[in-house]
């Protein structure tokens, strides 16, 4: 089908589903054992219903905002999702270009296929990029990474830390992962014949823990976040060791199958913190993101009324780029550009910082 008649996010995945080849097709859909918490994370979202206000002036709405201090056009960012060239050519360099264009932010991914410095060398003049770190067991290569990181302007440092080893993602397992090279940058490769992601997660350090986080506080004066973080108690920890954030997150249903969805995670982390600590979000210093199944810009706007500053999008991009080409997240932008236009609009709120709680129903969402 041609662009125009794609309408939303989830149209992108169907046609991906048709148009993609098989291996990349399981690596990017893929999800751990049963794929319950992947189903989980868009279905949670249904649970929150919205209380729009009326007869509000919204002539004008602005959903710009800023993140880790950058400036974004819309509330959300470009996750970090491996192997990007799986699924087009040109892998992640589409989404590095896209972003610039729309003005939201990308998270460069330790394991793109595209080189660092490719992703960083092709973002426009001034624009703001963050970079995913998987931890190394050999801590003088992640030190490298992160430094490297530092010097070329990044952002923010988002640690995963869901990932002590990989998930088992059966679909991917099914597929045999021939190293043409084109996948992967050199010195990841390591096994074959077990689907993408574990052939190229070994270097992954499970011994990564608490006491590390001061030391990634000493080897850089990057804003350091938590990926992974899936917990109100480990908020709370990553609050006090004195990061700038977390991400609410179970890696896109990648990881453990039954983990919670990150928007059922937002709201147990929100009134903990009310309750232990006395903080309302937004909060200067200390953000919230959320990833998972978001696919609407009224996702986007639910997790933003529970105290989230911005959120992920993961698989849409990559579905965009791999049937379209770079024009396909140009698409998927414009489509949630309208759709926060629109959803602001019949709200009734202007402006970010007018959606709040009581915009929101997410009383059927279970509170600890
Ligand atoms: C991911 N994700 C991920 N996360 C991470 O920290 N490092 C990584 O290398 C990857 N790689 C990756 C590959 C693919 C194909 C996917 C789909 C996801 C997880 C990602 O950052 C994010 O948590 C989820 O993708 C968000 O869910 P949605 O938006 O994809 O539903």
């Amino acid at each position: 089908p041609h662009l125009s008649e794609i309408l939303n996010l989830h149209d992108f995945e169907a046609i991906a589903k048709l148009v993609m080849v098989e291996k990349a097709w399981a690596y990017y859909s893929s999800a751990a054992d049963d794929e319950i918490t992947n189903r989980e994370n868009h279905m949670a979202y249904h649970r929150i219903w919205f209380r729009p206000k009326i007869l509000v002036d919204v002539e004008k709405v602005d959903f710009s905002t800023t993140i880790l201090g950058q400036k974004s056009s819309m509330p959300f960012y470009i996750t970090a999702t491996a192997l990007g060239k799986l699924g087009h050519p040109d892998g992640e360099l589409n989404l590095t270009r896209a972003a610039g264009k729309s003005g939201v932010i990308q998270m460069i991914p330790t394991l793109s296929s595209c080189s660092f410095d490719e992703l960083v060398d092709g973002a426009a003049p001034g624009q703001p990029q963050f970079y995913q770190l998987y931890v190394n067991k050999d801590r003088n290569i992640t030190k490298k990474l992160v430094q490297r990181a530092e010097q070329r302007g990044i952002k923010g440092l988002f640690i995963t830390v869901d990932a002590p080893q990989l998930g088992r993602r059966e679909k991917d397992m099914r597929q045999k992962f021939e190293d043409d090279g084109a996948d992967v940058q050199k010195g990841n490769r390591v096994e074959r014949n077990q689907g993408a992601a574990r052939a190229i997660s070994s270097f992954i350090d499970p011994s990564l823990n608490w006491k590390d986080i001061e030391w990634f506080k000493s080897i850089t004066k990057m804003p350091l976040v938590l990926k992974g973080v899936q917990r109100a108690e480990d908020a709370i920890k990553a609050y006090d060791a004195g990061v700038a954030g977390v991400v609410l997150s179970n890696h896109g249903g990648r990881q453990m199958d039954f983990a919670r969805s990150g928007i059922e995670i937002l709201c147990e982390v929100v009134k903990a913190f009310r309750e232990q600590r006395n903080i309302c979000f937004p909060h200067p210093g200390f953000e919230l993101y959320v990833d998972g199944g978001v696919r609407r810009a009224t996702d986007v706007l639910k997790a933003i009324a529970l105290g989230a500053t911005a959120v992920g999008i993961g698989r849409p991009f990559l579905y965009a780029y791999s049937s379209y080409g770079q024009e396909g997240i140009d698409k998927a932008m414009v489509i949630l550009r309208d759709e926060f236009e629109m959803n602001m609009r019949l709200l009734g709120a202007t402006s970010l910082k007018e959606i709040g709680p009581e915009l929101v129903d997410a009383g059927s969402i279970h509170q600890h």
